[in-house]
């Protein structure tokens, strides 16, 4: 799927930024607000958020997405292999971590087009995030 829209994608985002598309920096914090509650409240991953600061992890995942999508870069936080190491996060958990971004997604009336291109960011970060 990525691999296949990756001109769509990349055509779409030279003539609007992802990071504009996704509403700016407003729309983002809504959205990884959401995204928290949606991962502590899912089964398979939800114990690995249990003592995650909430306005911590927000913050920190919303300057990487502006960071990445388009928008200003004021991510100061570890590289994504230095956050995830030792969480010994699985495909399986991925798959849990991105099915609670596509329904959180839904949700906020985002497009596919849209969806898609986050779901493609986050894939390309399997490498370093997915370690068991
Ligand atoms: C593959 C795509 C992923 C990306 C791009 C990503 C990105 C991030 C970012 C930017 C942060 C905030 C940095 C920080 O808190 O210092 C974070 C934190 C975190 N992520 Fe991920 N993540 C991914 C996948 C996952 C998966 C699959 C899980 C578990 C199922 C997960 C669990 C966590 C947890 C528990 C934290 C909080 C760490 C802490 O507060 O110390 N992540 N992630």
């Amino acid at each position: 799927m990525c691999t296949d829209n990756a001109g769509a994608m990349k055509a779409r985002q030279a003539k609007e930024s992802l990071y504009s598309r996704l509403g700016k920096e407003k729309k983002i914090g809504v959205f990884v607000d959401n995204l928290y509650e949606s991962h502590k409240g899912n089964d398979q991953i939800g114990h690995m958020f249990k003592h995650v600061d909430r306005d911590r992890f927000v913050d920190n995942v919303v300057k990487f997405l502006v960071a990445g999508t388009g928008g200003a870069n004021k991510y100061k936080g570890r590289n994504m292999k230095d956050v995830h190491s030792g969480m010994d996060i699985t495909s399986s958990d991925f798959l849990a971590a991105g099915g609670d971004v596509q329904a959180v997604m839904k949700e906020l009336k985002y497009g596919e087009n849209e969806i898609q291109e986050v779901v493609c960011a986050l894939v390309s970060f399997v490498p370093v995030v997915v370690t068991k």
